[in-house]
């Protein structure tokens, strides 16, 4: 079994609470996750958008933003395992290209290979408003994704949130079909409406569930954060669960373990009052 650590919207800022937000003491709390997943002896943790909450982009906001990812790296530091990264919405408060070279990612969709085993990790803010380093494109795909779901009056169709897009999509396809097709997809919106609330699902959600397919043979489990309130649901044999955001919580309590094809899956328990919430 692999065992894989798994935290979402530890979104940190030095600044006091705002509603449901306990942004200074995530770190205090994301200090007691890193001690509860060395005593665990995990194989992998992965850290699943939002790290932090960001701020404005002029000169003093993107100082206050990069000191803020310096000091929740430090508490990751502490970890005694490997440690990768999945891009959120407020992780782009950084200009992309600086955000990855940060966290340490040679691109921010990929597949990794542990144990002989294989996992997705997706960028749902690919075709995105918050990327200022999106290129043309995509920035035309993001407005028209965005325009559409809105015409509809879609909930989902909101500024915040973002989508895979054509290009990726196209790759994950590929991913399915191929030998040695990944079991575990990590990103940071959820994509299945029974696990999240709608107004957090990623724009393309329904072309992305269709992907996926649901053959009791091949179940598939998608961890996801954005929705501080968390969820989890069934979709067939798929799995998808959306894990509370630590920055919502006001307790760790410990770690709560899921099993699913061959992973060991690790998440902190956490209390957490978030009827609304932001992402
Ligand atoms: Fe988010």
């Amino acid at each position: 079994m692999v065992k894989i650590g798994l935290i979402a919207d530890i979104q940190y800022a030095d600044r006091s609470d705002k509603g449901r937000c306990l942004f200074r003491s995530s770190l205090d709390r994301l200090k007691q996750v890193v001690e509860l997943f060395n005593a665990e002896g995990l194989d992998l943790v992965v850290q699943l958008g939002d790290v932090l909450d960001g701020n404005s982009q002029d000169e003093k906001g993107l100082a206050q933003s990069r000191s803020e990812l310096d000091r929740v790296l430090e508490v990751l530091g502490e970890l005694r395992c490997p440690l990768e990264h999945v891009v959120g919405n407020h992780c782009l408060a950084l200009p992309r290209p600086e955000l990855l070279r940060r966290l340490g990612l040679p691109r921010a969709q990929r597949i990794l290979e542990i144990q002989g085993r294989r996992i997705a990790l997706l960028d749902s803010l690919a075709v995105s408003l918050y990327d200022k380093n999106l290129d043309p494109k995509g920035l035309e795909e993001a407005h028209s994704a965005l325009a559409l779901g809105q015409a509809a009056g879609e909930p989902w169709a909101v500024d915040w949130n973002g989508a895979l897009g054509k290009r990726q999509r196209e790759w994950l396809r590929r991913e399915l079909l191929g030998p040695g097709r990944p079991g575990l997809f990590l990103c940071h919106h959820p994509i299945f409406p029974s696990a999240a609330r709608a107004r957090f699902l990623a724009w393309d959600h329904q072309e992305v569930l269709a992907l996926l397919g649901q053959n009791p043979a091949e179940p598939v489990t998608w961890i996801s954060g954005h929705d501080h309130r968390g969820g989890r649901a069934l979709d067939g044999a798929n799995l998808h669960w959306t894990l509370p955001g630590l920055v919502a919580a006001t307790e760790v309590w410990g770690l709560e373990r899921q099993d699913r094809d061959g992973f060991e899956l690790f998440a902190p328990r956490l209390s957490s009052s978030t009827a609304s919430g932001h992402a």
